[in-house]
């Protein structure tokens, strides 16, 4: 193909972008490829199963048929790749929850707003919503079961790996700090029985908590507090976890966060944040996945709340400024977050 017309392509396909986001959601909220699990299905068969309209669902398939998601048989029928058996939302590692996420439409609209971010580096998803997405999720019940489930289920492999790699031994008393419905302060509570946890987030959330912690049978030994972290957090930890909270919030807001921590807890306590550390400038990425989802990652950050991922380097000064010492950077097997250990500094 001649040159500028390949490049024509290229920039047509990478603008349009924006279609197979949305018809990937579109068949992953429908369930498509959990109805192809036992085989492939006849178009119309299909459609009835999954309440959809025939020709629409017919035309969205054809997209997904290019991109190697779907595949039509001599016969008519629609069948499933091994790509998109990845949308059947029972397989190991499946996407469909994810697709579903990061299609739904508040974070649509933020990206919608994308330019105003890059302009003024506030969250896109202010300009879009008028409020901050922790406001947002508040007032949208929906929106918020849906995010807080999100969290919860990555915070589950997140947590496993944790209590493997941070020994929890002389800890008493954990405060997870923004620790959504629980499920990592679960973990380590289980796995340290010696020790007390406090889940801390703000009230809308924590209801939510109460009934976790209640379901693991382990209110006797974890509490759910509500509150603000910018106001304060529990008093008395001899450690805090903030499990992707700084990552949310612009480096003022980080420290004010961290502050409140040191403020809060015993001498000799520690503090705990579990983030994603960005290779610095000229540092080589440890893969290519790794290096794409940290700017994914980094791109969320900015349209959806105005935080963003940070290099080791950042995270040492800016636990500094908070009156903290970065003693160690443990990374979590197997995941790109890593356990930044801080200690009060003299
Ligand atoms: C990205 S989620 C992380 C949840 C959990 N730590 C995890 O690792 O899955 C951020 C959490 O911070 C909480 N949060 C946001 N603003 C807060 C505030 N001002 N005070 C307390 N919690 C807050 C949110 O409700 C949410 O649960």
């Amino acid at each position: 193909m001649h040159g500028d017309a390949e490049l024509r392509q290229r920039m047509t396909a990478l603008i349009g972008g924006y279609q197979l986001s949305a018809a990937i959601g579109a068949v992953a909220r429908l369930g498509v490829a959990d109805v192809l699990a036992d085989g492939p299905a006849e178009p119309r068969r299909l459609a009835e199963c999954v309440g959809a309209d025939l020709r629409s669902l017919e035309r969205v398939l054809r997209v997904l048929e290019d991109t190697g998601l779907f595949t039509r048989f001599e016969d008519g029928r629609i069948g499933l790749t091994a790509l998109g058996e990845l949308l059947r939302g029972d397989v190991p590692g499946s996407a469909r929850r994810g697709a579903i996420a990061s299609t739904e439409e508040w974070r649509w609209r933020a990206y919608g707003h994308l330019t105003h971010s890059v302009r003024t580096g506030e969250p896109g998803f202010r300009e879009a919503h008028g409020c901050g997405l922790w406001e947002y999720l508040d007032r949208e019940p929906g929106a918020a079961a849906m995010f807080n489930e999100s969290m919860s289920r990555v915070a589950a492999a997140n947590a496993a790996a944790i209590v493997r790699a941070y020994d929890f031994t002389g800890v008493r008393r954990l405060v997870d700090v923004g620790g959504g419905h629980g499920v990592l302060a679960r973990a380590v509570v289980e796995a340290n029985p010696e020790l007390r946890g406090i889940v801390f987030d703000l009230p809308g959330v924590i209801e939510g908590t109460r009934t976790h912690l209640a379901d693991a049978g382990i209110t006797d030994r974890c509490d759910a507090i509500a509150g603000d972290f910018f106001a304060a957090v529990p008093a008395g930890g001899d450690a805090y976890v903030l499990s992707w909270i700084l990552h949310d919030w612009d480096d003022g807001a980080a420290a004010h966060i961290l502050a409140n921590c040191r403020a809060a807890m015993r001498s000799g306590g520690r503090l705990l944040a579990v983030e994603m550390v960005v290779p610095a400038e000229g540092e080589p990425a440890v893969s290519p996945d790794l290096d794409r989802l940290v700017k994914a990652t980094d791109l969320e950050m900015l349209a959806i709340v105005g935080g963003r991922e940070r290099t080791a380097a950042e995270y040492r000064a800016l636990y500094a400024i908070a009156g903290f010492e970065l003693v160690r950077i443990l990374p979590l097997d197997g995941l790109p977050w890593s356990v930044l250990e801080g200690a009060l500094s003299l």
